[in-house]
């Protein structure tokens, strides 16, 4: 189904920013794009400031808000005739969950309440629109060493970012059941590739590296992880939004499972080779720390539902996609640095507070 209107939450995070990239730059969407974002300490409009300059006040248009705030989301619906809705804005980092699950509830849970109700505040009965939900494969809980995450397994979250996840997917289905409100729902894996927030995994430790700083590695580093570049989830969620059965959900995943031991021995062989730094150095640099609370042992998804009933496939190889993701986190040092000193909190408050 072709959209006019498509609003899209947390498009200044990791994910987002790339999506709204993905939607400008490589599909046929010729329609407009508003931004819903509370800027976070996750959200940074200088992932955006490419489309910002070139498609600001024509074809995208920021919206900083809270998707909390129901009267606000109202008023979006309307402004903007908006039709489709991929919402992604969330709290999304396991270890501030276990730190502190209050934000998560509200925004993860609450937050996609207030979205859903907005919904159907404004759409009414209107069958030619859409609210997809980006979700996780960390609903599905924690797998031993064999088996896969498929549609239908049952849902056993096991820390307050995965437990809000799931709460809210069982929102959106359920407002699908009740309301017949037009939904899809994708469920991913690990991604990876440029604008990651530098608390993640791959980007903490190419930053380290940089640094000489220690790679902490948590627990035994045996836990496993399915790794997919960002562009391919996206592309995942567009074929899902074209083509998705109403009220189905889809896994997405990259069949390409590493343990974080090895993925970091290969950052690093990779850093190495790309730096000219001593690889026997950087690896040294390697410190297992004391594990993550409820630390989820083994993901994998079985992503052939969407493979064969939406003919969708990976394109980006592993190593190709890792080795171009460490070139770009050392040549946007800056873009980390304003992260880190807080430069871009300023450049929000001069260019956004009239917004
Ligand atoms: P992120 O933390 O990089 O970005 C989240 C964005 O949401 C930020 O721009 C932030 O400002 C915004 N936001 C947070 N609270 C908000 C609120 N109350 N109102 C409006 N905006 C708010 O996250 P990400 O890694 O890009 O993940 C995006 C989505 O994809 C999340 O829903 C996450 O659960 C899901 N997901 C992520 C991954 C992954 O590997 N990163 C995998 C599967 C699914
Ligand atoms: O599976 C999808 C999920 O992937 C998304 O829903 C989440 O939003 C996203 O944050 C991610 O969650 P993880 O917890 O898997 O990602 P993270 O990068 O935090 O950790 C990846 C693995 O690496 C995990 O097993 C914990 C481990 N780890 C992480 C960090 C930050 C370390 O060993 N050391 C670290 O410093």
């Amino acid at each position: 189904m072709k959209f006019n209107n498509i609003l899209i939450t947390g498009g200044a995070g990791f994910i987002g920013s790339n999506l709204i990239r993905y939607i400008f730059e490589k599909t046929d969407f010729t329609g407009r794009i508003i931004n819903l974002d509370k800027l976070t300490y996750a959200g940074n409009p200088l992932n955006i400031v490419d489309i910002e300059q070139k498609e600001h006040g024509k074809r995208y248009f920021f919206e900083h808000g809270d998707i909390c705030d129901y009267d606000n989301d109202v008023r979006i619906f309307k402004q903007y005739d908006v039709d489709a809705i991929i919402h992604l804005a969330a709290e999304s980092h396991v270890d501030r969950s276990i730190i502190g699950p209050g934000e998560f509830i509200r925004t993860n849970i609450n937050g996609t309440f207030a979205l859903l109700e907005a919904c159907c505040s404004v759409w009414k009965d209107r069958k030619d629109v859409r609210f997809h939900h980006v979700s996780t494969d960390e609903v599905f809980g924690s797998l031993g060493a064999v088996g896969y995450f498929t549609e239908t397994t049952a849902y056993d979250p096991r820390s307050p970012y995965s437990s809000s996840k799931a709460s809210s997917d069982h929102l959106v289905r359920a407002y699908f059941h009740t309301y017949g409100l037009p939904i899809t729902l994708t469920n991913c894996s690990n991604n990876y590739g440029p604008y990651q927030f530098p608390e993640k995994l791959i980007p903490v430790m190419i930053y380290n590296m940089r640094d000489r700083k220690p790679l902490p590695v948590y627990g035994d580093g045996k836990n496993i992880r399915d790794w997919l570049y960002v562009e391919d989830h996206n592309s995942a969620v567009w074929t899902v939004l074209q083509n998705g059965k109403i009220g189905e959900s889809y896994n997405i995943g990259g069949e390409n499972e590493w343990e974080n031991i090895k993925l970091v021995n290969t950052l690093c062989e990779i850093f190495a080779q790309e730096t000219g730094a001593d690889e026997a150095e950087i690896k040294g640099l390697i410190t297992f720390v004391k594990d993550r609370p409820g630390h989820d042992r083994r993901y994998a998804i079985d992503c052939s539902k969407l493979k064969k009933e939406l003919d969708w496939r990976q394109s980006v190889d592993f190593n190709r996609g890792l080795r171009k993701t460490v070139r770009w986190y050392l040549d946007n040092i800056k873009w980390a640095e304003s992260i880190r000193s807080g430069e871009y909190l300023k450049w929000i408050e001069k260019n956004y507070k009239d917004r």
